[in-house]
């Protein structure tokens, strides 16, 4: 193993000139037990006005993991105290500690936590030497904000020569909120083809094409690569350790880092290939069938549903060219606003030095709760052993088996709506043709498909491509005003259904002309018990659509921002996955 590469030639201006905050670096000290502290301009935590944070939180068992069916309903309580007896930093979760201003690396204990279950568990097989390093974020848009802002500079098309123009690689069906990131800093955006499982090394729009082709009049050949590669966003797809090395092997010939934003890496579904083979009559490979241990010429994470999870480019990152962020988002809740970036210890330290001027760390609320949860009073072995009974802290091995029900949830939805998708694609087309024999009449019945779809093997979304060209009107109106009405069309009664069009996740022409006919669905949005009623709904709509004969009464020109009050009528199947 060799130490990761020397990559600050990617860092942007403003991030090589960035400098330790001198009163940040007077934090470590305030750590020493006992230290007077009269040099940082803190408030006083007496006047903290919370005396403990409470709650009442779910068992890790509360969820079965795929296959089972076992919930646990029970609670219990966590109470982070005013004030640790812990003498140690990294055992003090309390409220005079999280509250206050701290170190940019966050509540000790919890980046502690993250740092080992990274390190340990979600990545035991890191090829560089030390292995990578960790640091909070407040959820993976912050984190992506962060890196954008670490490896780009803002190019001006007033002022600065195109030659100076910074692109990002990207699959070319996206998450639009990255876009959205870049955009305004006057990035190139480098859509890349992709298929079922994510983006495409090679063959036409595949990466070496693109890099190859690259037209330097449209500015510098991109040094990033952003992507999404479990439960691809909008998708559903997942890129292969083979598909990884051969994508990783051109990033290490361009000199391109990749930043992999993961945060559907716990749902990994390896029931959809051989559900979808068994639907659709096709012979399954063993290794779709089986359960595969990644780490099984390695390091194993010491667990075995980890193990079985598809790597993370970190596993094959022998030049510390991955920047990976991760969030609690999908695993705790959205509005905690926490995650982490890992990434070799030179990278974390430039970002550290971002955070140390916005963020500063994330809110101390969230970092005390999720550290309370998960690790639960730190207070020594002694008084630990004493208190083993009243702890109702998760621990590793609790944090684990959370996030193998999570995916049994997640896994199951997906199956409810892809076998009530995979029965209602056709619609029978009947024409009644004349008698030819004295007692009996016969028809003609043509199956039409309307749509089509992948089952997803991970993350939250089903990618649905409608058969638009087998609909009556297909030659009469344009793809893109059939795809509108037809939108339009699921929100009305009955069908009550809001999808995510195709054409929020595409940013070029190309994309954008591809995608007026898919739509995403989003499985995880709606209740567990009503997602086949919802996908009834949603095939009911297709069925009704396809019988149409004209566009009356659907208002294809509206305004969306009206019809997206739909979102508040009583009853509506939202598939949207609204913030995401
Ligand atoms: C691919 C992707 N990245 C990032 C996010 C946002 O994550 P966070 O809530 O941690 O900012 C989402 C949310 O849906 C997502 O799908």
């Amino acid at each position: 193993m060799a130490p990761p590469l020397d990559l600050s030639h990617h860092f942007s201006y403003s991030t090589k000139k960035r400098e330790l905050s001198n009163i940040k670096d007077l934090y470590k000290y305030f750590l020493i037990p006992g230290i007077a502290n009269i040099a940082g301009g803190l408030p006083n935590s007496s006047y903290f006005p919370y005396d403990t944070l409470e709650a009442a939180v779910a068992h890790p068992q509360r969820f079965a993991p795929s296959g089972k069916d076992s919930d646990d309903a029970r609670s219990s309580r966590v109470t982070v105290p005013r004030e640790s007896p812990a003498a140690n930093p990294l055992q003090k979760i309390d409220v005079n500690t999280a509250l206050q201003y701290g170190i940019v690396d966050g509540l000790p204990p919890l980046a502690t936590f993250v740092r080992e279950f990274t390190r340990n568990h979600l990545h035991s097989n890191v090829p560089y030497t030390n292995g990578p390093d960790t640091l909070l974020t407040c959820g993976a848009t912050d984190g992506f904000s962060k890196a954008i802002e670490a490896f780009t500079n803002i190019w001006d098309p007033d002022r600065d020569w195109v030659h100076h123009r910074e692109g990002i690689l990207c699959e070319e069906f996206v998450y639009m909120n990255a876009v959205s990131t870049v955009k305004p800093r006057g990035l190139n955006v480098a859509p890349v083809a992709m298929d079922a499982q994510g983006m495409l090394a090679h063959g036409k729009g595949g990466l070496a094409d693109v890099l190859e082709n690259w037209n330097q009049r449209k500015g510098r050949r991109p040094h990033l690569l952003y992507t999404i590669t479990i439960g691809q966003n909008p998708t559903g797809g997942i890129l292969s350790v083979e598909r990884r090395k051969e994508i990783y092997a051109l990033c290490k010939e361009y000199d391109i880092i990749i930043i992999e934003d993961d945060p559907y890496w716990n749902l990994q579904y390896p029931s959809a290939a051989r559900l979808a083979a068994k639907y659709r009559s096709v012979a399954t490979t063993s290794s779709s069938t089986s359960t595969r241990n990644y780490n099984a010429n390695g390091r194993s994470s010491g667990y075995k549903f980890l193990d079985s999870l598809v790597p993370s480019y970190l596993s094959i990152d022998t030049d510390g060219r991955v920047v990976r962020l991760d969030t609690f988002s999908k695993t705790i809740a959205p509005g905690c606003r926490l995650g982490w970036i890992t990434a070799q210890p030179a990278v974390i330290e430039r970002i550290s030095r971002i955070t140390e001027t916005s963020t500063q760390q994330p809110s101390g609320f969230v970092q005390a709760m999720v550290a309370e949860l998960i690790m639960g009073q730190q207070v020594g072995d002694h008084a630990a052993a004493k208190n083993k009974q009243s702890d109702q802290s998760w621990r590793m091995d609790g944090w684990v088996r959370w996030l193998e029900g999570l995916r049994g949830e997640y896994e199951r939805r997906m199956q409810d709506m892809c076998s009530t998708l995979e029965d209602g694609k056709y619609i029978i087309d009947s024409d009644d043709v004349t008698q030819s024999t004295e007692d009996s009449s016969w028809e003609v019945v043509d199956r039409v498909q309307m749509y089509d779809f992948v089952w997803p093997e991970g993350g939250m979304f089903v990618w649905i491509k409608a058969c638009f060209e087998t609909h009556a009107l297909y030659h009469k109106y344009p793809v893109e005003k059939l795809s509108r009405a037809f939108w339009v069309f699921l929100t009305q009664s009955p069908h009550l259904c809001l999808l995510a069009p195709g054409s929020m996740f595409a940013f070029s022409k190309g994309a954008t002309e591809r995608s007026y006919c898919y739509y995403r669905l989003c499985f995880a949005a709606v209740p567990g018990d009503e997602v086949q009623d919802i996908a009834e709904r949603l095939t009911g709509g297709f069925r009704a659509f396809w019988q149409k004969k004209d566009l009356d009464g659907i208002d294809v020109d509206g305004d969306v921002s009206g019809m997206l009050q739909s979102l508040h009528t009583p009853d509506m199947g939202n598939m949207l996955g609204t913030g995401c």
